[in-house]
């Protein structure tokens, strides 16, 4: 989870990973730190509890001058919050940051007599410790040797005092992405950060080890011979990476919708059908499966939940959604007529790509949702589509979701044709729909203020719930995690029909309702269980598709209309509204909206 940098080349190295240790911040918050290998070969740490600011308060107190360095922002695995446990670990001569858990740390502890030496919790000093255990002058045997005893996931960052000017990479699992700069090199755990300093880089491939110089960059395997990276291009537009004006990312992130998901579909769209060919996707990859399985966590989970709603109704075939960290516990039924789907957007989270290794043992077809290009799951899968959503910055997920939203509405078309169920005209007007999403989406993010005003009634609540049936509860089961997780207003989504037969309990008119009606088939329904609630004293806030009804009997609190689509569609507009409702309940509680606490952007721990 936590972020990694590391630059060799010819400016100082401070400035350049204080500045990179910003951007990476969303990775983990709690602590941070730098290594600097000064022009005397020395090795200097500052690091401290506290965000990156709070380091670089410290660097302008006390700097350190170099232009070989490390550094790291740190999500505590082991090891409380503390000064003592933040990375850079020196140990010997062996300076390290660490991304990972190394599981065995303790029996290292006995194995190595390192009890009394160490001066952190952290299993990352172990690892640092076993190094220096091994190292008599030559890194790569050093490493490699170190390397043979962890179990675990890690991706290390490793600076030799006797090495001036040289940073050793390895990873196991965790990402490490090496770019070549203008005038050095550069190591990170995500391309996010790298795009500025350049274009080319490629992903360390696991078990090998990297050198990195102000001249270049050489890699090796675990034999000890040279291998050719495999060079890639950051294929998105830096500026994406900035705030661009907006006082949070997530805001400018789910104002960026509209465009992230036409650069998504548009590519994909020929003769006015989606076609998949320019992904590698084989109709027959669609055609030939008798049952798709998507593996996948939180926001993307449920993406997943809204993809199982179209595929069931559009295609008629039946779809598991599998929290991915549960999924290789439950025997779950996949096999070689199976299609799992792995939607992710880091592509680095650990349960997701464990649950596809599981898949892919079982002898499943897989196929990646990913908008981190080259990220692990994307490699891991036999078939990868990517959403092209450009970097997320803000913790909480926005336009990542959508753009998966974009490629399963894309999949559920070409396979309700590729399976006979749409003819060329059913599915011109399906693309068509899609491709109006977009403009549709853009009218409720312009009518934001609307929003804002009725996220003011809900910021001294307690408990919310979120009501609604069919796929209106799929969307507010996202809805209720974004309002919890920025606002920590503690919220629920319930199926409506559900809520009587216990829940209800709980509803008083200190309990705000969320409800949204989009879909016609359920839409009396909706309204009899609005009144359930209402007649409980419940303040309801009610999102509904603008062609219907209110009843004039009834108290509205709220009420914010939604442009019409065709029902299955709805889904893209009631997103940016709930979006944009907890993004203002947690600005106007004056919170930190991009970094909720105890949270990371890229979970690579079980
Ligand atoms: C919530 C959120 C998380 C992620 C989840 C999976 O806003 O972002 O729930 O969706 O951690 O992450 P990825 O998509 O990177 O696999």
């Amino acid at each position: 989870m936590c972020g990694i940098i590391g630059y060799t080349g010819k400016k100082e190295a401070e400035e350049i990973m204080l500045d990179a240790l910003e951007v990476l911040e969303y990775r983990g918050y709690d602590s941070a730190g730098i290594a600097v290998c000064g022009p005397d070969g020395g090795v200097r740490i500052r690091k401290c509890a506290g965000r990156v600011k709070d380091l670089r308060s410290l660097c302008e107190r006390d700097g350190v001058e170099g232009a070989c360095g490390i550094g790291h922002t740190r999500w505590a695995t082991h090891g409380g919050v503390s000064d003592g446990n933040a990375h850079p670990h020196k140990f010997g001569k062996v300076t390290v940051i660490h991304n990972g858990i190394i599981e065995n740390y303790k029996s290292l502890i006995g194995k190595y007599g390192l009890e009394a030496e160490l001066r952190s919790q952290t299993d990352s000093e172990v690892a640092a410790a076993v190094l220096s255990h091994f190292y008599s002058g030559d890194p790569y045997a050093a490493i490699r040797k170190t390397v043979l005893k962890l179990k675990g996931t890690f991706a290390f960052g490793i600076m030799f005092d006797d090495i001036p000017g040289a940073i050793f990479a390895v990873r196991n699992v965790s990402p490490i992405v090496i770019a070549k700069t203008e005038e050095g090199s550069m190591m990170a755990s995500d391309v996010t950060v790298l795009g500025q300093y350049s274009k080319d880089y490629f992903v360390l491939p696991e078990f090998h080890v990297a050198v990195l110089r102000a001249d270049g960059t050489e890699l090796y395997d675990m034999s000890g011979d040279a291998v050719e990276p495999e060079w890639l291009t950051v294929s998105w537009d830096v500026n994406r990476s900035s705030k661009g004006g907006y006082p949070f990312y997530m805001e400018k992130e789910i104002m960026e919708q509209p465009e992230v998901i036409r650069e998504t579909i548009e590519p994909r769209i020929r003769d006015d059908m989606p076609d998949l060919e320019g992904d590698g996707i084989p109709d027959s990859l669609l055609s030939d499966c008798s049952q798709i399985c998507v593996v996948a966590c939180g926001t993307a989970m449920h993406a997943g939940l809204v993809g199982k709603a179209l595929m069931q109704s559009l295609v008629k075939i039946h779809m598991d959604v599998e929290l991915a960290s549960e999924f290789m516990y439950t025997d779950s039924l996949v096999d070689g007529k199976t299609l799992v789907i792995a939607i992710s957007q880091s592509g680095e989270t650990i349960d997701t790509l464990e649950a596809l290794k599981y898949a892919k043992r079982n002898g499943a077809k897989t196929l990646a949702v990913v908008n981190v290009k080259g990220a692990s799951i994307a490699r891991e899968s036999d078939y990868v589509i990517y959403t092209n959503a450009g970097p997320e910055i803000a913790v909480a997920s926005t336009k990542a979701y959508t753009t998966q939203l974009a490629v399963l509405y894309l999949l559920a078309g070409r396979m309700a044709y590729v399976r006979g169920i749409f003819g060329e005209k059913e599915l011109k007007e399906f693309t068509s729909e899609l491709r109006k999403a977009p403009a549709v989406m853009q009218t409720v993010l312009d009518r934001r203020e609307e929003i804002h005003y009725i996220a003011r009634g809900m910021l001294n609540a307690k408990d919310v719930f979120m009501i609604g049936r069919g796929l209106d509860y799929s969307i507010l089961l996202e809805g209720s995690l974004k309002l919890k997780e920025i606002s920590y207003i503690h919220s629920e989504a319930y199926a409506s029909g559900e809520l009587k037969h216990g829940t209800i309990a709980l509803i008083t008119e200190d309990t705000p309702v969320v409800a949204v009606i989009t879909q016609d088939k359920v839409q009396s329904k909706e309204f009899s269980n609005i009144k359930e609630v209402q007649s409980r004293g419940a303040e309801v806030i009610l999102f509904m598709k603008e062609s219907y009804r209110l009843d004039q009997d009834a108290v509205w609190d709220s009420v914010f209309k939604l442009p019409a689509m065709r029902d299955e569609f709805m889904v893209l507009p009631v997103s940016a509204a709930l979006q944009l409702l907890a993004y203002y309940v947690s600005l106007d509680k004056g919170l930190d909206v991009d970094k909720p606490r105890n949270l990371a952007k890229v979970v690579t721990v079980e």
